[in-house]
């Protein structure tokens, strides 16, 4: 993979305020508890390394080589051991019910196949384990529409990302049912990039 290098290296200056004011929280609140070994798929720059207290272990997995550089920078963030993966969501290197959680923050927008990733998310995790998602969704209405116009700009600023996708659908579709869902609605309306899912989903 040639990776995005310049979305690599805005990306944390290019979060900052919304990150520490709204997603940090979040993150924490969705990953602190996730006990036993973690994926951390598509980990990007690391945003999500601070966050994990429970865990035994995190796969982070990334395919992009400029955000892995910055992910492994990172990693004396972290209160719990982690190791880093260079792979895609959709061909997961880890056997077969490995994983006690898998975790997508901000990237089912942004994989190129959402039902290979969340099937082999599904093939890694252990029977009752937990996924844990917070990405940004499809909308409805005139939101919708112009969610739909602004994908060809996002995905050549923003790595790939799709701001239309109906990722919730997607989940239902791979077999999983979701624990906790909610809709956050936190950017300001303009934002092609909202509302949020904030999930957890196990395969009953
Ligand atoms: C918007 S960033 C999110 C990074 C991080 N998860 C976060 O919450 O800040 C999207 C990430 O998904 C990764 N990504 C894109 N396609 C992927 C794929 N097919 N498999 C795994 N990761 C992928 C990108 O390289 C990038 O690091």
């Amino acid at each position: 993979m040639t990776g995005h290098p310049v979305f690599a290296a805005l990306y944390d200056r290019m979060n900052g305020a919304a990150e520490r004011e709204i997603f940090a929280p979040l993150r924490a609140r969705l990953l602190a508890d996730l006990p036993g070994v973690v994926l951390d798929v598509g980990a990007g720059t690391g945003a999500n390394l601070p966050h994990f207290r429970a865990a035994t272990r995190v796969h982070a997995v990334e395919p992009d080589p400029a955000m892995r550089t910055r992910l492994t920078a990172k990693l004396d963030q972290a209160a719990v051991p982690v190791d880093v993966t260079a792979a895609p969501a959709e061909t997961l290197p880890f056997a077969d019910a490995a994983v006690d959680a898998v975790v997508f923050t901000l990237v089912l927008c942004s994989v190129a196949d959402q039902a290979k990733t969340l099937a082999e998310a599904r093939r890694v995790l252990k029977p009752g384990g937990r996924l844990a998602v917070l990405e940004h969704v499809r909308n409805t209405g005139g939101h919708a529409r112009w969610q739909r116009l602004a994908t060809p700009l996002c995905i050549w600023l923003a790595g790939g990302c799709h701001p239309n996708r109906d990722t919730p659908t997607a989940i239902e579709q791979a077999g999983f049912t979701f624990e906790e869902r909610e809709i956050l609605d936190p950017l300001p309306k303009i934002v092609p990039t909202r509302p949020w899912l904030y999930a957890t989903a196990s395969v009953r």
